[in-house]
């Protein structure tokens, strides 16, 4: 049996770039789903389903399963698996810049097209704006590579009245100004908060949970 590599946490959390971050998943990525999902009992996937399940049905609205959805961050499909056991079976894409996340994603048969965009901080991506009705983003912002600032990247890609639900560990909303740009870009029109919470991410963490409208 293979051994978790413990040292992970120092290794990924001692990038300092989007770049960097990159070249840590281009070499870990066959070890991603022993160790987060077999090891650590990474829940991400399951739970930001959940919480847009519970805002559907607390705030009666339903995005449509047929709908076109992003994966935004896709690794190696965990977030597109579980967008299809919540029924998703519309076109699905994925945003993912690692080769070697995506070629194992890529053997699920989830996604219909793939961006092979790194997301920097105030540059467009590829993606088209205004094009998704549903945009996901799981165990994707932090303070090293996808920062707070890049959630008005994520947002343009959703539709006017489109949806975005955002899941990532708490200990970086804590320290990545999040809050202050969730409130720019309410401030600027661009979005309305639908939800917003803590739930389990892996092991003893926590992750923040939080789901927008695109106005
Ligand atoms: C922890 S994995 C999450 C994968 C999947 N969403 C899941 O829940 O299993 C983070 C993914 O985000 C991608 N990523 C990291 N920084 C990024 C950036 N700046 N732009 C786009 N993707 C990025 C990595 O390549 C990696 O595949």
């Amino acid at each position: 049996m293979t051994d978790i590599n413990w040292g992970w946490k120092n290794e990924l959390y001692s990038a300092k770039s989007p770049r960097e971050e990159l070249a840590y998943y281009e070499k870990t990525a066959k070890d991603y789903e022993f160790e987060f999902r077999g090891m650590l009992k990474y829940c991400g996937p399951e739970m930001c389903m959940q919480t847009l399940l519970d805002c559907e049905t607390q705030l009666e609205f339903v995005v449509p399963r047929n709908c076109r959805v992003l994966d935004v961050g896709a690794g190696t499909g965990l977030s597109g698996e579980a967008l299809m056991r919540e029924g998703f079976i519309g076109k699905i894409d994925a945003l993912e810049p690692s080769d070697n996340m995506f070629s194992l994603a890529q053997a699920k048969g989830i996604y219909s097209h793939r961006y092979n965009d790194l997301i920097f901080p105030d540059t467009e991506t590829s993606v088209p704006s205004c094009s998704y009705d549903l945009v996901i983003s799981i165990g994707v912002f932090n303070t090293r590579s996808t920062t707070s600032d890049c959630l008005w990247e994520v947002v343009r890609m959703a539709k006017h009245g489109g949806y975005l639900s955002i899941y990532f560990n708490k200990l970086h909303w804590d320290q990545g100004c999040f809050k202050e740009r969730l409130i720019e870009l309410v401030a600027a029109k661009q979005i309305q908060i639908l939800s917003l919470e803590y739930k389990p991410y892996y092991e003893e963490n926590e992750a923040v949970s939080f789901v927008l409208k695109k106005l």
